[in-house]
């Protein structure tokens, strides 16, 4: 699609700082950029990408005022608000340099940023400039936010039914207990999380890094209530091979290890960037991955505010007892490792990045969701794509150790197998020529030139 020597449009890509955005962001950024556009990253300088790794593309950070790191998920919305201030005003400046030494006015930048950087979409309407989201998250789980009027109309008192295992009317297969509602003290912080996806009315598009045949109804059910146009080209991590956007260093000595394992026989588990898991869990975990007897890779990242390792807090025995066993590190090439043959299975949060991953690569999973997104994603995958089951309540050895058992060597584990296989399939179909990824994708391209 290169236009000799030159380069379509400029995009200028605007990532929310945390791994499980600024991934998406940018394998998006270089699908883009292997379609001849020009990418400009603009981000906050907390959890600033690494540029060495994307030499195509230009970096802008945004003096964002933050001063220390937030406690997630707790800070969150307090964080970013304060960064869609501090931002605006240098994001503002930088695009109006931009626009000057524009030469040709059909070359305005066209600006992509992630849906919780409202301050990106305020300037780029006030200079008159096409933007389009990215919807990092599943459709799913943007739905259920938009519920939340309707549930406080039919008098549901959300907050309060954390615990309730009743389904919510319409929003079929959850339950209180996985609304989002239950990570907040009261509802405000809904109310904010709306206010901040509402801005959808005003963009010019939403770009989804999902599959139709995961979310065709959902995203048919999104359209109708959002009049924008809407394009799902996911999963982005599979279309252009993008470079690490890692934030910590991945641990590749993990992949010899795997060499060394059977197919289909290690148990991989992480949870993310952010879900942390406390002594007592972390105990029990350990000993049911002993007492389970299969092969694992797990994924132990230091204390975010203190750098203490998490290994330390690990049973004085347990190293001893699995031996060869078990592979531990602080941050896997996690991409690399779900595709590798000699996993079996993932006991995951289920980020949505993660969920993709597995899916992408057939690997059924354990899901322990933390918080946000992760309940609702679980409640697909156990109950819709049936690729995986949750495991819900306090983590005890037994536990544990059983539904290590369960996905690794049982008849229940290899249906799963089976359907998330079946999965990888369909996810395979979708990116390739005629597929619905595929042609979204090319779709939105020839939107984005036509903006
Ligand atoms: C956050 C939210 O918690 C998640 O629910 C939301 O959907 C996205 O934002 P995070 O918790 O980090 O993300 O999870 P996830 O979405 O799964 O993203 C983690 C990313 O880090 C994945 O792309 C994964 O491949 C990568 N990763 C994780 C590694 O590269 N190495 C690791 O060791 C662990």
């Amino acid at each position: 699609m290169e236009k000799q020597g030159c380069r379509y449009r400029e995009l200028v890509l605007v990532p929310c700082p945390f791994q499980g955005h600024i991934n998406p962001m940018l394998q998006l950024g270089t699908i883009l950029h292997s379609r001849g556009f020009s990418i400009t990253v603009a981000h906050a300088q907390f959890n600033s990408p690494q540029t060495s790794n994307h030499p195509d593309f230009v970096f802008l950070p945004l003096p964002d005022g933050t001063s220390s790191k937030p406690v997630m998920p707790l800070d969150f919305l307090a964080f970013m608000s304060n960064l869609n201030l501090n931002c605006r005003a240098p994001f503002q400046d930088f695009l109006s340099q931009m626009i000057e030494k524009q030469d040709q006015h059909d070359q305005l930048p066209c600006i992509i940023y992630d849906g919780f950087m409202s301050f990106a979409q305020a300037v780029a309407c006030h200079l008159k400039l096409p933007n389009i989201i990215l919807q990092t998250g599943s459709v799913a789980s943007v739905l259920t936010y938009f519920a939340y009027p309707r549930l406080q109309e039919e008098g549901y008192s959300t907050p309060q039914d954390s615990s309730s295992t009743e389904l919510v009317p319409g929003l079929h297969p959850l339950r209180f207990k996985d609304l989002p509602a239950t990570n907040f003290d009261n509802l405000d912080g809904i109310w904010q999380v709306i206010a901040i996806l509402s801005n959808i009315g005003a963009s010019s598009a939403i770009i989804w890094n999902t599959m139709d045949c995961l979310e065709q109804s959902l995203l048919a059910q999104y359209q109708q209530q959002f009049q924008v146009p809407n394009f799902s080209i996911g999963p982005m991590h599979k279309i252009a091979s993008a470079s690490s956007s890692s934030l910590l260093e991945e641990d590749s000595s993990c992949i010899s290890w795997l060499n060394k394992q059977r197919h289909n026989s290690v148990i991989y588990i992480s949870f993310g960037s952010i879900a942390s898991v406390d002594a007592k869990e972390l105990t029990e975990m350990a000993w049911g991955l002993a007492n389970s007897e299969q092969p694992f890779l797990w994924v132990l990242r230091p204390d975010p505010d203190n750098g203490a390792e998490p290994t330390d807090r690990l049973p004085d025995d347990f190293k001893e007892t699995v031996g060869e066993r078990g592979c531990i590190v602080r941050w896997a090439p996690q991409q690399e490792v779900l595709a590798h043959s000699a996993v079996g299975g993932f006991w995951s949060h289920c980020g949505w990045n993660s969920t993709l991953e597995s899916i992408s690569e057939g690997v059924p999973m354990i899901c322990r969701p933390a918080f946000g997104d992760q309940k609702i994603n679980t409640r697909y995958i156990s109950q819709v794509w049936r690729n995986g089951f949750e495991l819900e309540n306090d983590l005890e050895r037994g536990v544990t150790e059983r539904a290590i058992k369960r996905l690794m060597v049982e008849k229940d584990g290899d249906e799963m197998r089976q359907r998330a296989a079946e999965l990888k399939e369909k996810t395979e179909v979708s990116i390739k020529k005629g597929g619905s990824s595929y042609n979204s994708l090319n779709e939105l391209l020839e939107f984005i030139m036509s903006v």
